[in-house]
């Protein structure tokens, strides 16, 4: 029904510039473990994994990938690849166990100190993400992101790391997904905190951009040839039918779910369509805020997973819409269709919209029911697919003038992929959770031969 299966040879890296980058992508909470060593304080995860009910197979991050012991075999196998740079991030309560302090946690730092040196040794050019949704436990104590004492404490955080690690890591992520952090953690409630309220998700929206800005000077002074962007988790969409309400409904799920991130950090502030009705559900926002939330950046970090079909859906919340499922469609084994054609259509209404000078895909994968066969392989025909094609479709679009410069695969590792435990696998490098034992996939080998890397 679909043509899935693309020709292997149909690309090439040689079809794009010698400088992309071309890498892999990680995160500490989903792949560390050592949850409690040296010194890492507690995070909102550690602390909603604990909660019966929020992780569908009732584990955690505490042990994870072991990456935290493991990482030489990790980057070894990320450098078999033939990547050319690595997508990790920092656990902040490695760094302030409590959120904040006068003096950062030492073997938190030495940590990551090392991981870096190992990241160049082997030729990888660290990529570093200051949040991907492990925040310190103390903080959510106080608040969370909600309270507007968050924002300086992530500065604080940000400007420890960067004084630190920036003489050797040039590239900095703000934020991994802002809207993931501010509506699954806070309005849906499904991921860390847990919170279900609206407004409340709003609010942390808001505090997590102005994080963003009043890092980048930070980082900027301490690492003055740093390039900084933040990571979007953005979507292409298309109205369920032809009538007015679902273009309309359209617009509005648009409004919230891309332009509500894009407009402010490209110097246009809230989309107004949104905020008037929001109503009171709209965040506080203080004079100077939004000019310091479109603090210049060097990058757009864009993750790439899926297309919505939207419909006109009165009395659905406060935005009155339903995001429909099609019928008919390739999907991945979580139910995200498969679109290589949306990433297309995205990535110029992107640059189209907002003239980013460069873009990233900082995440893009898929998820299916891996097999480990007896001669130990795992032939993830499907996710050597959706790899291929998505690969075709960002040719397209660098063909069409769209200035993407570089590619990372979501993930390395099979890892913890929150509220799904270890149900779902997005790995190019299999991991048997009971043993640690890794194994390249078919993927992963498919990407190692197209990247020229080294078995
Ligand atoms: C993204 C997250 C990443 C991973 C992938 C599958 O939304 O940034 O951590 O969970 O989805």
């Amino acid at each position: 029904m679909f043509n899935n299966n693309p020709d292997l040879q149909s690309i090439q890296r040689s079809d794009f510039a010698a400088d992309f980058r071309w890498g892999s992508s990680t995160s500490s909470y989903q792949i560390e473990g050592a949850a409690y060593e040296d010194g890492r304080g507690e995070s909102i995860w550690d602390r909603f994994c604990a909660t019966s009910g929020n992780i569908r197979d009732r584990t955690s991050g505490e042990v994870a990938c072991d990456h935290y012991h493991r990482w030489p075999q990790d980057l070894d196998i990320a450098r078999s690849l033939g990547t050319n740079a690595y997508r990790f991030s920092i656990a902040w309560p490695r760094i302030f166990p409590l959120g904040r302090g006068d003096v950062p946690n030492p073997q938190g730092l030495d940590y990551y100190s090392r991981l870096v040196d190992g990241m160049l040794e082997r030729g990888l050019e660290p990529w570093v993400t200051l949040y991907h949704w492990d925040l310190p436990q103390a903080m959510q104590d106080r608040g969370g992101w909600a309270n507007r004492d968050t924002v300086d404490a992530f500065v604080e955080y940000a400007d420890v790391v960067s004084r630190h690690l920036g003489d050797r890591i040039k590239h900095w992520i703000t934020h991994n997904e802002p809207w993931c952090t501010a509506f699954h953690g806070n309005y849906e409630g499904v991921h860390a905190p847990g919170i279900k309220n609206f407004k409340t998700a709003l609010q942390v929206c808001h505090h997590v951009l102005l994080s963003h800005g009043l890092a980048i000077p930070v980082i900027r002074r301490n690492v003055p040839d740093a390039r900084i962007g933040a990571a979007l988790s953005l979507h292409p969409l298309k109205p369920a039918s032809e009538s007015m309400q679902d273009a309309a409904a359209t617009r509005r799920h648009d409004g919230l779910r891309n332009r509500w991130f894009l407009d402010p950090l490209h110097g246009r502030g809230y989309p107004e369509d949104v905020w008037k009705i929001l109503g009171e559900n709209a965040p506080v926002v203080q004079e100077g805020d939004l000019a310091i939330i479109a603090a210049p950046t060097d990058f757009l970090g864009v993750n790439y997973y899926f297309p919505e079909i939207v419909a006109d859906a009165p009395g659905a919340g406060v935005m009155s819409t339903r995001v429909v499922e099609t019928k008919d469609v390739e999907r991945t084994a979580f139910g995200w269709e498969v679109s290589p054609d949306g990433m297309v259509d995205l990535l110029n209404r992107v640059a189209r919209d907002y003239r980013p000078a460069e873009i990233y895909i900082t995440e893009n994968g898929s998820t299916y029911d891996d097999v480990v066969t007896e001669a130990g392989s795992i032939e993830d025909n499907q996710r050597r697919s959706y790899l291929v094609r998505h690969l075709l479709a960002v040719k397209r679009i660098v063909d069409m003038g769209v200035p993407v410069k570089g590619y990372f695969a979501w993930s390395l590792l099979d890892n913890f992929e929150w509220a799904e435990g270890y149900l779902r696998r997005f790995g190019l490098t299999y991991v048997d959770f009971q043993t640690q034992k890794r194994t390249l996939k078919a993927s992963g080998q498919w990407y190692q031969t197209f990247l020229g890397g080294v078995q």
